[in-house]
């Protein structure tokens, strides 16, 4: 499929440079970086603590801008787009799993997932709270709609996290590290279900992981080596 050249990327980066200040100066943690996205791709990205992994991601979603280096998102560079252009097409065209979730505190599971469709849309409605729950269900959290994120587990948490990714059917799923507070049991399930959606519902997935048997099951895989990514 990604040796189809007619296929074009959903992300492409090309030549990514993206420095730090620190303490004893100017760090360079990616340096001229470039990855294309396909659709329906399964991507594994893993790299030591450090590497850049999720500095890399950030630039990918446009969270973060790079020094240097263009971000495109199906042929359109976001580089000088507006901030609010930027979050709602992000939040319908990214499926954003965080290292750490990021939920809401404030805000029920079902508040917390529907904050995407808000964003992407300006508003919510009935068909939107069915589906969330039709999501929950399916990640056997249905009975947690309405507890506030505190009050769950991690891997509950992880999984409100990965409804919210698959929440306004974005063509690209992003996940760092979606196991990485798991043990290994509920880890491989979380795993299990972010596949089996991506697969049925025909979307790419970046997965970056320390956990080389997951980075292993996806169809192409990278190290993150000093600022760039070398194939696997
Ligand atoms: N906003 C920032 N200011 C300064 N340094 C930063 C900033 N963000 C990241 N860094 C540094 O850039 C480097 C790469 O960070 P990043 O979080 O991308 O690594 P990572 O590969 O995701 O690591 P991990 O596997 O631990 O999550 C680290 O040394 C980090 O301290
Ligand atoms: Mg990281």
């Amino acid at each position: 499929m990604v040796e189809d050249i007619h296929l074009k990327p959903c992300i492409e980066l090309r030549n990514i440079w993206k420095g730090f200040q620190g303490p004893h100066g100017r760090t360079e943690i990616l340096r001229g970086l470039s990855f294309s996205l396909f659709p329906r791709d399964f991507v594994g990205i893993n790299g030591v603590s450090g590497a850049g992994k999720s500095t890399f991601l950030n630039i990918l979603a446009a969270l973060e801008k790079s020094d240097e280096g263009k971000v495109l998102w199906n042929d359109h560079c976001v580089c000088s787009w507006p901030a609010k252009k930027l979050s709602r097409c992000r939040a319908s065209q990214i499926g954003f799993v965080f290292q750490s979730c990021h939920l809401v505190p404030e805000l029920d599971v079902t508040e917390n997932i529907l904050l995407v469709c808000r964003i992407a849309r300006g508003h919510v409605g009935d068909k939107d709270r069915l589906k969330v729950q039709e999501f929950l269900g399916r990640l056997g959290i249905g009975s947690q709609a309405h507890q506030l994120p505190m009050t769950l587990s991690g891997g509950e948490r992880q999984r409100v996290a990965i409804a919210r990714a698959l929440m306004c059917h974005p063509e690209v799923i992003v996940a760092d590290e979606p196991t990485g507070n798991l043990d290994e049991s509920t880890g491989e399930q979380v795993m299990r279900l972010l596949e089996e959606i991506c697969e049925e519902e025909h979307k790419a997935l970046l997965l970056v992981t320390h956990h080389v048997p997951f980075s292993q099951r996806m169809k192409r895989q990278y190290r993150l080596h000093q600022g760039v990514l070398e194939k696997l």
